[in-house]
């Protein structure tokens, strides 16, 4: 039950870690349960954790490196993000350096330029300080977040060394409008999606098509959902409570047919 990204092998879903940790600031009173829903899903297997420099102003990358404490790092993929903010060399060295710290590694496997700036500028003068951690060692790949084509064509254009590795975007049940254009772009040029807010906060669990198909293949709509979505992309959804994560794990290790497939994507 692996899929490849930037050239490793790694479960095909990740969970995220938005609000875990708090929202714009530390919110340190779930600490614990937290802590514990990352390592329920390091020990089912999920390999990847999603975090941020921006989630609980830093406290969600503290809980990550908590719950990683005693699995072999090797076999973790983190992907943190550097905001819009950072970009300028000293600063994204500076936020790069303050992640390391708090996830309590050496490197992040995939930094993401959170979401692009007003001043497209600054994105070459991030990236360009990212290609320079990449031959440092501090980050294994490169990539951006919330980018359309046109951002996503600066950004290739920009890196001089290093492949853009991946767009983390929304792409869910609810929102199928990457499929469009970003998607289709990503494929043509070798960037994996990733996709999330994937559960659109359950509410893919009332789509009609989904509840059928649910059905048919012995499944909840939450995993029919995460896994159609495997299909096209890295969904990272996020789950605190236990029974939620539980439910989450089970959408790997199987896969819609190609009728159900179509049957959802035509909804
Ligand atoms: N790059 C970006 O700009 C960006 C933006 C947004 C999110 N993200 C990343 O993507 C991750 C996922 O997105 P998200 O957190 O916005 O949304 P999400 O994963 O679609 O939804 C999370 C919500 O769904 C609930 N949930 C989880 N499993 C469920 C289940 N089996 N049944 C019903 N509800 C369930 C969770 O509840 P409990 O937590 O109570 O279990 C939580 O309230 C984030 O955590 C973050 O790492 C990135």
């Amino acid at each position: 039950m692996y899929r490849e990204l930037c050239g490793r092998k790694i479960s095909p879903l990740g969970v995220g870690t938005w609000k875990m940790g708090g929202g714009d600031a530390p919110d340190r009173r779930h600490d614990a349960e937290e802590i514990a829903a990352l390592k329920l899903a390091l020990e089912a297997g999920v390999t990847v954790v999603d975090t941020a420099e921006m989630y609980g102003a830093g406290h969600a990358e503290e809980l990550v490196g908590k719950a990683i404490e005693g699995f072999p790092r090797e076999d973790l993929f983190l992907i943190s993000k550097v905001l819009p903010r950072n970009l300028k060399r000293a600063d994204l060295k500076k936020a790069l350096h303050q992640s390391l710290k708090r996830l309590g590694t050496e490197y992040i496997d995939l930094y993401l330029i959170h979401w692009p700036p007003a001043d497209l500028a600054l994105v070459a003068e991030g990236l360009a300080a990212m290609e320079e951690e990449v031959a440092r060692g501090a980050i294994r790949s490169i990539g951006v977040s919330n980018f359309d084509t046109k951002e996503m064509e600066f950004a290739l254009e920009s890196l001089k060394r290093t492949e853009l590795a991946a767009n983390q975007i929304e792409y869910s049940l609810v929102e199928t409008s990457p499929e469009r254009d970003v998607i289709p772009f990503c494929e043509k040029n070798k960037i994996a999606v990733i996709a999330y807010t994937p559960l659109a906060d359950g509410k893919v669990a009332n789509i009609p098509v989904v509840q059928k198909v649910a059905k048919s293949v012995d499944h909840t709509p939450i995993q029919v959902a995460l896994n159609y979505l495997m299909r096209r992309s890295l969904p990272i959804p996020k789950a605190s409570k236990p029974s939620h994560l539980r439910e989450i794990l089970g959408a790997m290790g199987w896969e819609l047919s190609e009728k159900e497939y179509a049957a959802i994507r035509s909804q």
